[in-house]
C-alpha cells in the first residue's frame, strides 16, 4: 500500500477538512487546484447546504470552484463526520473563541480533535490550523489522539501550521504568504513540509509546534498592542488639539525603525481582538508578565465608548442632545469591503448609542440586516437606502467602516454633521465645520 508521502507526491492523498469556514475552505481550494480529492465536515448544517448551493457565507470566500468540484465529485462537503473516513490528511480549522469573561474557550477545538480521533487511522496526518496558545497542540490535543492507542510520529503524524491571511486583500493569496510549518516529531514536520511545498507554498520549518503557535500569537499581539497605542495617542493628541492622522503622516517619513499603524473605532475580526488573550491567560501559569496585552485589550474595548463620547460632544456643540438624536452609522462590518461582523466595534457602538436613547440607523452595502446576533440580541435593524440627499435628515452621520462604495464628498455635502473614525474626509472642504474626527 502506498505511504502517505507517496500519496502526497502523486496528488492522491485525500484531504479532509474539519471546520469549513473561510480559512479552511481557502486552503481546500489550493489543494483542489492541484487535483487532490477533498472531503469536508462542518457541524453547521446550514453552512454545508449553502456550499452545496454555491452560496458564500462571507463575500470574500471562494465558492465557485468548490461548487464545481462538488459537481465533479472531487469534493464532498457534509455535516456527517463519517465523510472523513476516507481522509489521509485531516486539517482542523475551527474557531478560536473566548468565553464571556474573555478567557480561552477550547470547546470547538476539543470537539474537532474528538472527531479527528474517532476517524484516526494508521499513517494519517493531522494538522491544526486554528490559532491557539503555545503548547496546546502537544499538551491538550495530542493526548486526545493518542487515547486511541496509536503513537505519534510512528502510527500517525501531528503538525501545526498557523493561518496567516488578510481577508479581502487581493495582494495576498494562500500560496504567496510563507507558511510556518511544525510537527510534534521530525517525521511529522517532514510530512507537513512536503504537503505544503506540494501546493506551492514557501515553507518556514519551525523547531516545535509550541514555537509555531507562539509565532502566530506574537503576530496578532503585535498588531493589537500597536493599534491600541495609536488609538490611545489619538485621544491624547485630540485633547492637545492635534489630529493623529497628521501626526502619523509626518512620523511615517522616518525611513527606518517606524511602522505606521492606524487608529479606528476599535479592532474587529476573529483574530486580533481575541487571540492575544489566549497568550495572557497562558502566561499566568508562569507568573506573567502579560500586563501590556491586557492593557492593549482594555484600550481596544474602550474605543467604542470614546466614539460615542465624540458623537455626544459634536451634537452638544450644536445644542443637541444624544438622547433622541437620529444617528446614521455607515459600515457595520469590522473591515472595509467585507461582510464579516465578528467582533465588529460598530455593533458595540450602535448598542451604546441605543442605551443612551439615540435613534440608530445604519447603512452597509454588504450587510442588509442586523438580526439574531449572538452577543447583540437587541439589535434588529435593516440597512437604509443609499441616498445621500435623504441622509441630510439625520442629526449625525457616523463613519465606522470605509467601504469603497461611498462617495465621501457627496456625503459631506448633504450631511448635517459627520463623525469620521477612518479619516476618509481628509482634504475635503468643510466650510461649515461639519466634520469631527473620532
Ligand atoms: N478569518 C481570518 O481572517 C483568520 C486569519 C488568520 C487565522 N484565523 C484562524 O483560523 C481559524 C478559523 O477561522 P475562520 O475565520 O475560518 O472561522 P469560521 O468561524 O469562519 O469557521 C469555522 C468553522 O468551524 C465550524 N466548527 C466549529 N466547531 C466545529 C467542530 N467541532 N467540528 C466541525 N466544525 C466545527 C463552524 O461551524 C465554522 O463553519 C481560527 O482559529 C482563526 O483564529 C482566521
Amino acid at each position: 500500500m502506498a505511504s502517505l508521502s507517496q500519496k502526497i507526491a502523486s496528488d492522491q492523498a485525500v484531504i479532509g477538512l474539519i471546520g469549513m469556514g473561510f480559512i479552511g475552505l481557502s486552503l481546500l481550494e489550493v489543494f483542489g487546484d492541484k487535483g487532490f480529492p477533498l472531503v469536508g465536515y462542518d457541524l453547521n448544517t446550514q453552512r454545508v447546504e449553502m456550499l452545496k448551493r454555491a452560496e458564500a457565507y462571507y463575500n470574500f470566500m471562494p465558492v465557485k470552484k468548490l461548487h464545481a468540484w462538488i459537481e465533479k465529485k472531487q469534493f464532498t462537503p457534509s455535516s456527517d463526520p463519517d465523510i472523513l473516513n476516507s481522509a489521509d490528511v485531516l486539517i482542523i480549522s475551527v474557531p478560536t473563541s473566548l468565553d464571556h469573561h474573555r478567557l480561552p474557550d477550547l470547546s470547538s477545538l476539543k470537539g474537532a480533535f474528538t472527531t479527528a480521533a474517532s476517524h484516526l487511522k494508521k499513517g494519517q496526518l493531522i494538522i491544526l490550523q486554528s490559532t491557539t496558545y503555545p503548547g496546546t497542540t502537544e499538551k491538550e490535543f495530542l493526548p486526545i489522539l493518542e487515547a486511541r492507542g496509536l503513537k505519534v510520529g510512528k502510527d500517525f503524524f501531528l503538525g501545526y501550521v498557523p493561518e496567516i491571511s488578510d481577508p479581502g486583500n487581493p495582494d495576498y493569496s494562500f500560496t504567496n504568504v510563507p507558511r510556518i510549518v511544525s510537527g510534534i516529531t521530525p517525521a511529522c514536520r517532514d510530512l507537513v513540509e512536503q504537503l505544503y511545498k506540494k501546493i506551492g507554498c514557501k515553507v518556514i520549518p519551525c523547531p516545535s509546534t509550541q514555537v509555531a503557535e507562539a509565532a502566530k500569537i506574537l503576530q496578532n499581539t503585535y498588531r493589537l498592542v500597536n493599534i491600541s497605542l495609536v488609538n490611545e495617542m489619538k485621544i491624547m493628541f485630540d485633547r492637545m488639539g492635534m489630529d493623529i492622522w497628521e501626526v502619523i503622516e509626518a512620523a511615517s517619513t522616518k525611513p527606518f525603525g517606524f511602522t505606521p499603524f492606524y487608529p479606528g473605532p476599535g479592532i474587529g475580526g476573529d483574530c486580533i481582538p481575541v487571540v492575544p488573550f489566549y497568550l495572557s491567560w497562558k502566561a499566568q501559569e508562569t507568573d506573567g508578565p502579560s500586563s501590556l496585552i491586557d492593557l492593549a485589550g482594555s484600550i481596544n474595548l474602550s474605543m467604542p465608548h470614546y466614539v460615542v463620547e465624540k458623537v455626544t460632544e459634536a451634537l452638544s456643540a450644536r445644542k443637541k442632545s444624544l438622547a433622541g438624536a437620529k444617528i446614521l452609522m455607515l459600515g457595520v462590518s469590522y473591515k472595509k469591503d467585507v461582510n464579516d461582523l465578528r467582533e465588529s466595534p460598530s455593533l458595540r457602538i450602535l448598542t451604546l448609542l441605543k442605551e443612551k436613547k439615540a435613534e440608530v440607523f445604519y447603512h452597509d452595502p454588504l450587510v442588509p440586516v442586523l438580526d439574531k446576533l449572538r452577543y447583540y440580541p437587541d439589535l434588529h435593524l435593516k440597512s437604509v437606502e443609499l441616498d445621500y440627499k435623504k441622509w441630510g435628515a439625520y442629526d449625525a452621520i457616523l463613519i465606522a467602516t470605509d467601504h469603497s462604495c461611498y462617495n465621501w464628498k457627496e456625503i459631506v455635502a448633504h450631511a448635517a454633521l459627520i463623525i469620521d473614525t477612518r479619516n476618509v474626509t481628509k482634504g475635503l472642504a468643510d466650510p461649515e465645520h461639519k466634520i469631527t474626527k473620532a
